[in-house]
């Protein structure tokens, strides 16, 4: 089956990466795909964020990248045959944002979303810290540089 993990991946982190090769394990083909999350401004042009995501999966033989700018989801998955939508959870409040997304994506168009748990290791990460870290001049592990 081929799944999808949308996100805005602005940028993509090693949290991202964990749950992509996590999900290239239970799916034929995983596409990490760009998606407009109109709750976000953004911080990177969608070129870039896909030079970056590319850059990460590169050695992920069943991940591919691609992006559906200010789309819904369930029409990407319509169109790109796409039978089911992936998504990591990090905390109780990234599920309880993420519940009714899945709900509302199965409401309109019946495909279901798995959830993949962030390992520990990762739970602490997301990109708007590891931008603020990195901007600070720290050094993040979850970050790809
Ligand atoms: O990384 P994010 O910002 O948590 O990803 C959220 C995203 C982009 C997956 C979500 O906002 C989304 O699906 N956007 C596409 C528009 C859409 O389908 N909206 C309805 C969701 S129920």
């Amino acid at each position: 089956m081929r799944a999808v993990f949308p996100g805005s991946f602005d940028p993509a982190t090693q949290g991202h990466l964990d749950v992509a090769r996590r999900a290239a394990g239970m799916f034929d083909e995983v596409v990490m795909c760009v998606l407009t999350n109109p709750a976000k401004t953004g911080r990177y042009p969608l070129a870039e964020r896909l030079v970056l995501l590319a850059d990460m999966t590169s050695e992920l033989g069943n991940v591919t990248v691609d992006s559906c700018p200010g789309r819904l989801l369930v029409d990407y998955c319509r169109e790109a045959g796409v039978g089911v939508v992936v998504r990591g959870v990090r905390t109780p409040g990234d599920l309880a944002h993420e519940l009714p997304m899945a709900g509302m994506n199965l409401h309109l168009s019946g495909i279901e979303t798995v959830f993949v748990p962030a390992s520990p290791a990762r739970a602490h990460v997301s990109s708007t810290l590891v931008v603020a870290t990195a901007r600070g001049g720290g050094r993040e592990v979850g970050g790809n540089r």
